[in-house]
């Protein structure tokens, strides 16, 4: 049995393909095989949804109008990529996209699949952190990846898949974000984009990896809380204009799926080196809080596991798997 779901879907793709004319109540229920009473009920729901659909009793439906949510009827035309994002799981709200394609990738979901919702109730963020996820505002996506390398080089899916975050902001946009370790997207010191990536795997085995990705697109300066007003942006905001979700995320899938395989083909030199150039990390001051441990150094490098390299003021040399840094100031 079809889920409604997929009868709208199939009636939006039946308008699409008719994009000057009309398509009678009667003929769309024909080829759907359902009621021409249930046509006009998923045609109001989708109207509720923001599409605009032109309808009368002589002569049927006609598509005017699609609102920029991230359906698969909305997001398939766009895309350019191979195998990336060709199915999609899209939710008006879930809980946390990254729960949901955990969930699914350990029912057998394939590489390349991918989870989008509109809004999530319980966005996660690194360290056990929210994720603010209001709706239809932003992007909140999980991609699920089956690489055959070993756990110990997971971090290097993490590099990359924030250079790609950041290539795709850059393509789109005509910014230059940085990447601050160990993987926040930054346009002028404010976060624009974080991501969770978790990992599914045995001692020497990766079963999957869900890159979870949030982007802050559409959000007003108001929408953000009082507490990260200073400290995040959006793309709307730094452009001064509304931005498409739906062709980000074109550019953003089409970036993670060259960079993949970049990575899966070349290995782990071209990623290092993007990511090099992108944090512009190497020999900052910084301040490291790390397990609760606070260390103030200089920022060396990252290793080919994605730890931090500190130099302490004692000239130490330390290995930071995971944390938050800040910049400090030359003078401090
Ligand atoms: C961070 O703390 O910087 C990471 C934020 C990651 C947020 C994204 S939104 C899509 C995916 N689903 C989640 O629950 N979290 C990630």
């Amino acid at each position: 049995m079809r889920g409604k779901g997929t009868i709208d879907e199939e009636i939006l793709r039946l308008l699409k393909d008719h994009p000057s004319s009309f398509l009678s109540g009667e003929e769309i229920s024909r080829q759907m095989k359902v009621t021409r009473t249930a046509v006009w009920k998923r045609v109001k729901h989708l109207r509720s949804l923001g599409y605009e659909i032109e309808a009368s009793t002589r002569t049927g439906y006609h598509l005017i109008r699609s609102p920029d949510l991230l359906t698969p009827s909305e997001v398939k035309p766009l895309l350019r990529t191979k195998w990336m994002g060709r199915i999609i799981h899209h939710f008006h709200s879930i809980d946390s996209t990254n729960l949901a394609a955990y969930q699914l990738a350990l029912q057998g979901a394939e590489e390349g699949e991918i989870v989008i919702a509109e809004s999530q109730k319980k966005g996660r963020g690194r360290l056990g952190r929210k994720w603010f996820s209001p709706p239809l505002s932003n992007l909140y996506v999980s991609i699920i990846l089956r690489p055959r390398i070993p756990p110990h080089q997971a971090s290097l899916i993490t590099l990359m898949a924030a250079v790609a975050t950041a290539d795709a902001i850059q393509r789109f946009s005509g910014l230059q974000p940085l990447i601050k370790w160990p993987n926040d997207i930054l346009l002028k010191d404010r976060k624009l984009a974080g991501l969770l990536n978790e990992i599914h795997s045995e001692m020497d085995r990766i079963h999957f990896i869900i890159l979870g990705i949030g982007v802050n697109l559409n959000m007003g300066e108001k929408m953000f809380s009082k507490e990260i007003r200073d400290l995040a942006t959006s793309l709307k905001r730094e452009m001064g204009q509304p931005i498409s979700r739906k062709a980000f995320l074109q550019a953003l899938l089409q970036e993670l799926e060259t960079w993949y395989e970049t990575f899966l083909e070349e290995g782990a030199a071209p990623v290092l080196k993007a990511w090099r150039e992108r944090s512009q990390i190497q020999g900052r001051p910084v301040k490291v809080t790390s397990f609760g441990e606070v260390l103030v150094g200089t920022a060396i490098d990252v290793d080919s596991d994605g730890a931090l390299i500190l130099e302490t003021k004692e000239g130490e040399r330390k290995r930071v798997v995971a944390g938050d840094i800040e910049y400090r100031n030359i003078k401090a």
